[in-house]
C-alpha cells in the first residue's frame, strides 16, 4: 500500500513532540554512560560494603540460585558468581538502568562467566521478572533510592522459594556532616530536592513493618556504622562524582562544581578542612543491613 506524501508529513509531525522531548530532556539518574563508568571506576567503597555484608550474613550453599536487585555495574554480581561457581551456583543481576546493564554485560560477559547473567528491568517494582524459587535475593545500595519498597519486597517474596532469604543493605540518612553539607549544596546550586518518599526506609522500624507486611520473618534489621576511608582527597572527589550526581539528580553542567562544593563543606563540618590533600580521609558511614526469611 502506497502512503501519500501528505500522510508521511503528518506522521512525521506527530512524532515531533517525542523527538523534541527526547532531545531536550537531560538523562538523569543512573542513565548515562559517563555516570556509569565514573561509578564503576570509583565505587570501591560500595564494594567494601558488599564484602562486609556478604561475609556477615551469608554462607554460600551448593547450587544456589542468586538474584541481585539493582546490580549496577555488575561488580557485586561478579563477585558472588565467583564465590558460588565451584559450588554449582549461579547469579542473575537485574537493573532498571539500561546503561548499567550494558556496562555489566560488556565487562562480565556470559561467554566468560557461565554462571552469571544480567537483565534490564522494565519497571521499578521488580514485577513480571518470571523469577521463581530463588534461594537468595541480595541488594546493595539501592533501597534508599526506590519509591515503592513495599511493592518491591512483595515481589521479592514471590520470587523466592520457601526458606529463601533476602539481604538488603543501603546507606541511611542521619543528622550530621554529610546531611549538612548536602543541604548546603542543594541551596547553593538550587538543586531540585526529591519529593519525600512514602516510606522512610532509613528508619529500622519502618523497614521491619514493611518486611512483615510482605510476609517475611525479619532476622536482622540493624544500623551499622562502617568506617569510610578514602586514601586522598582526590579519591573522595572521584567517589562523589561517581555517586552523588545520580543520587541527587544533579544536571551535568553542575556536577563537578557541586561535588567540589559539597566536599569543601563536608570537610569543614568534619574538621578535616586543614588536612593535607594527600592524607587519608576517614568518617563514619551509616547503613541499614537487613536480612529476612520467607517461611
Ligand atoms: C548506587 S548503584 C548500586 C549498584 C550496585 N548494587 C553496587 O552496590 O555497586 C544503584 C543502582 O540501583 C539501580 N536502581 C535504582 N532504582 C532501581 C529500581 N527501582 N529497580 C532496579 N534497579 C534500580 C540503579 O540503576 C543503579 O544501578
Amino acid at each position: 500500500m502506497q502512503i501519500s506524501p501528505f500522510r508521511w508529513f503528518t506522521r512525521l509531525l506527530s512524532l515531533f513532540p517525542f523527538l523534541t522531548h527526547a532531545a531536550e530532556a537531560p538523562k538523569l539518574g543512573w542513565n548515562t554512560p559517563k555516570i556509569v563508568s565514573q561509578y564503576a571506576a570509583h565505587s570501591q567503597l560500595q564494594e567494601e560494603w558488599q564484602l562486609e555484608v556478604l561475609g556477615a550474613y551469608h554462607v554460600f550453599q551448593p547450587r544456589e540460585s542468586i538474584i541481585e536487585f539493582g546490580s549496577g555495574n555488575g561488580a557485586a554480581a561478579f563477585r558472588m558468581a565467583a564465590l558460588t561457581r565451584l559450588k554449582g551456583g549461579h547469579v542473575r543481576g537485574y537493573d532498571i538502568s539500561p546503561d548499567m546493564v550494558a556496562y555489566a554485560e560488556r565487562h562480565y560477559p556470559s561467554h566468560e562467566n557461565a554462571n552469571l547473567a544480567f537483565f534490564p528491568l522494565d519497571n521499578p517494582t521488580f514485577s513480571h521478572t518470571g523469577i521463581e524459587n530463588a534461594d537468595l535475593i541480595a541488594s546493595f545500595c539501592v533501597f534508599h533510592l526506590v519509591e515503592q519498597p513495599d511493592v518491591i519486597l512483595k515481589n521479592m517474596f514471590a520470587a523466592l522459594r520457601s526458606g529463601g532469604k533476602i539481604i538488603i543493605s543501603y546507606p541511611i540518612r542521619q543528622p550530621g556532616p554529610f546531611k549538612n553539607a548536602y543541604e548546603e549544596t542543594v541551596a547553593q546550586f538550587d538543586l531540585k530536592k526529591p519529593t519525600p518518599k512514602t516510606f522512610n526506609v532509613s528508619d529500622p522500624h519502618v523497614m521491619r513493618l514493611l518486611l512483615t507486611k510482605a510476609g517475611f520473618i525479619p532476622d536482622i534489621v540493624q544500623h551499622v556504622e562502617p568506617l569510610n576511608i578514602f586514601p586522598t582527597h582526590q579519591a573522595f572527589l572521584d567517589w562523589c562524582l561517581g555517586t552523588l550526581p545520580a543520587n541527587w539528580r544533579i544536571p551535568e553542567n553542575l556536577q563537578e562544581a557541586a561535588c567540589l562544593y559539597f566536599i569543601q563543606r563536608f570537610l569543614v563540618h568534619t574538621g578535616q578542612d586543614k588536612l593535607d590533600k594527600n592524607q587519608p580521609l576517614r568518617f563514619p558511614g551509616h547503613r541499614l543491613d537487613v536480612v529476612a526469611i520467607k517461611r
